[in-house]
């Protein structure tokens, strides 16, 4: 299997395919998510939800998310590893700077940030020293309080125009990736044609350039309620390495996501 690198992501762009990228949090579900050809493995800070049982991602430390990393990264095979900077990381340029070499050394090879406009220095600091960036925008988990709930957003035009010009704003600056979480599937694909780098979309539509989704929702063991955008891949498989290789293939494919998982 080849190397999954940034550049293998804006190929992918280039051509018009889709990519598939999953949450893994260990060695083993790396190994076997990358052994069934995902290109990018995420260590999201849900892991406060899915691993944790914690209400939202904002318990979730610094510590945390290293651990996770060092075992992620030992099974990540060809995959690229993306991991979550966590709440507060965002909180001044040292503070981000800081954490991100933390998570760096402990093998991250891209590394996601929540925020807005407001994060271009930060994120142009970070690309400056040569940390690839994924800038996470619409539904931001780690502002849940102040959005009053896990809402879709850019419903109506001007946040939506906010949305596309945040996007604008964080590439500028360095971004090398943006990841937009639920949001209406024609801003998704607005999102995605307005920009020159890789769009990442989880309830985004059918239109980004990846999709990704948490490794325990496609293996149906969501606690609480199931997000529209889920879909449970090993109710059509006979193994976990089945439902990750149907889920690869499904994206791929553009079978997945269908109207029903967008907004
Ligand atoms: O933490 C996470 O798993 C994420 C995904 C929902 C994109 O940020």
């Amino acid at each position: 299997m080849k190397t999954v690198t940034l550049s293998t992501l804006q190929a992918f762009k280039r051509a018009g395919e889709t990519f598939s990228c999953l949450t893994a949090y260990d060695a083993s579900f790396a190994h076997a998510a990358s052994q069934a050809g995902i290109d990018v493995l995420l260590v999201g800070d849900s892991l406060g939800m899915v691993l944790q049982g914690e209400q939202s991602t904002l318990p979730v430390t610094l510590d945390d998310i290293c651990y996770h990393t060092r075992c992620a990264a030992r099974g990540k095979g060809a995959s690229l590893l993306m991991v979550d900077l966590p709440f507060m990381s965002n909180a001044s340029t040292e503070q981000l700077l800081r954490d991100s070499g933390e998570l760096m050394r402990a093998g991250a090879e891209l590394v996601k940030v929540e925020g807005e406009a407001w994060m271009a220095d930060g994120i142009r600091e970070l690309t400056r020293r040569g940390v690839p960036v994924c800038a996470h925008l619409g539904l931001t988990p780690q502002t849940v309080y102040q959005l009053g709930g896990y809402k879709v957003q850019g419903r109506d035009a001007e946040r939506a125009e906010q949305i596309i010009n945040d996007a604008k704003t964080l590439v500028e600056a360095g971004a090398s990736v943006i990841l937009l979480e639920c949001v209406p599937a024609s801003l998704g694909k607005a999102v995605t044609e307005a920009l020159d780098v890789p769009v990442i979309g989880i309830g985004a539509g059918p239109d980004t350039d990846g999709q990704i989704l948490v490794m325990h929702d496609i293996l149906g063991i969501t606690h609480g309620r199931t997000p529209r955008f889920v879909k449970n891949f090993l109710a059509e498989a006979d193994s976990i390495q089945g439902a990750f290789q149907r889920y690869h293939h499904d994206v791929k494919q553009r079978v997945f996501p269908a109207p029903e998982h967008c907004f």
